[in-house]
């Protein structure tokens, strides 16, 4: 008999995903950087802080949903933009799709394996992500591709610093899979024909490049060309932030922030949302856990911009904390690639209503009926918990 595809936690989906895809995939999505102390901390410290659910009181109908950035989503979590390589042949469109079933917003990575044409085929609400990279012809370029595929946001991922080494070490990612690197890839492969039928059936092999990154009438770079130009463009200034932004023109989130003061260098150059994020940990390790630093952002400039939180989110319950303490909506990461190795679109889609659930009864249980109305009142928050970075208080230990 087969086993029921349906899983009721994201650590059972990444227990699925593991025993599926080859060691060298699982171990890219696990990623992680160093010790691997932010990304113990990013979900650890969610596992800290304690709700305090009410009796009696309780509300029969909960209403979950939100808007970011002026767009709809049937609750406040969002697709992350990963460069999900390899998991599953549909990728991204899969992804889409699921989101787009369950009423969700989908970040789009610019190293997705994916086009944003048919990723925004997929999904009506799609924001698009970008790295600083290239030159400002390039970028403007990117950006105008993204816009005319129907992209209503973008999502400008400046944190990343090319942090690498992991004491439990990293996968070999091949430049291209051709013929020589199959054989060479085979014994780690060949133990996991589940996932190798995956491709099989479609006749594709998992596709390295970065489609969304091709020149006008020229190839699509390969994922390590895409990084290479990354790594040689000079990093931006504000001035450069407040460039792209313009360009955009439209809906603009800045995802990376962990400091008070930067987060109001975001206000002042305009942005409309910031993600507090320290790219799932896998930047610089021991940068303290999102979840931690959301606190004071929120109170600094939650007034101002739309306040995001990524980082460390596996449960439903994660999502009600990360909103009773001032964010408006989170991203999700490794939660719904876990999904995807596990069981493709249907799998994201279970992922996706694991959160929903989850949230709903932790609604539910601390007597609101809606989210908006989730308060730090409804948290057991530890005395060490929140962490300041970049405060305005010279004085102060962080500031
Ligand atoms: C495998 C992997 C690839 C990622 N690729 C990108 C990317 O291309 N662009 C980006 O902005 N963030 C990227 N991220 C970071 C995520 O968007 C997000 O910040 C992070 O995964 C959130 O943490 P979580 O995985 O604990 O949910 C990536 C993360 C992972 C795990």
């Amino acid at each position: 008999m087969s086993r029921n595809p349906w899983f009721e936690t994201v650590a059972e989906a990444q227990r699925r995903a593991k025993k599926r895809l080859p060691a060298m995939v699982y171990g890219a999505l696990v990623a992680g950087s160093e010790r691997g102390r932010t990304i113990d901390d990013n979900m650890d410290a969610f596992a800290r802080l304690g709700f305090a659910p009410r009796v009696v009181g309780h509300q029969a109908q909960r209403d979950l949903s939100t808007t970011i950035m002026g767009v709809e989503s049937s609750f406040p979590v969002l697709i992350s933009p990963t460069g999900v390589q390899a998991v599953d042949p549909e990728g991204e469109v899969a992804v889409a799709r699921a989101a787009a079933n369950r009423g969700v917003i989908m970040g789009l990575s610019s190293f997705a394996s994916k086009s944003v044409e048919d990723v925004c085929a997929a999904n009506s609400n799609v924001f698009f992500q970008m790295y600083w990279s290239g030159d400002r012809d390039a970028m403007v370029q990117r950006m105008d591709r993204a816009k005319k595929a129907g992209a209503k946001a973008l999502i400008a991922t400046l944190d990343w610093s090319f942090s690498n080494g992991r004491d439990w070490g990293s996968p070999a990612i091949p430049e291209k899979i051709d013929l020589k690197t199959a054989i060479k890839l085979a014994p780690g492969v060949l133990p996991r024909p589940g996932w190798l039928w995956r491709f099989g059936k479609t006749g594709r092999i998992p596709d390295l490049t970065a489609p969304n990154l091709q020149p006008p009438g020229g190839q699509a770079p390969t994922f390590f060309g895409a990084y290479g130009e990354w790594m040689q463009t000079p990093p931006p200034t504000w001035e450069d932030v407040k460039w792209l932004s313009e360009e955009w023109g439209g809906p603009f989130m800045l995802k990376g922030v962990t400091r008070v003061d930067d987060a109001k260098r975001a206000v002042d150059i305009g942005v409309t949302a910031l993600s507090v994020s320290n790219h799932g940990g896998n930047n610089l390790d021991t940068t303290p856990a999102t979840i931690r630093l959301l606190p004071a952002i929120a109170e600094a400039v939650g007034d101002q911009v739309e306040v995001l939180l990524d980082g460390g989110v596996r449960r439903g319950g994660d999502v009600a904390k990360a909103l009773a303490l001032g964010a408006r909506a989170v991203l999700i990461g490794r939660a719904y690639l876990w999904g995807l190795a596990a069981n493709g679109q249907a799998g994201v889609e279970n992922v996706l209503d694991i959160m929903r659930g989850g949230l709903d009864s932790a609604v539910l249980g601390l007597g609101h009926s809606s989210v908006h109305e989730l308060s730090p009142n409804d948290l057991h928050i530890p005395a060490d918990f929140p962490v300041v970075l970049g405060g305005a208080d010279p004085a102060s230990p962080t500031g």
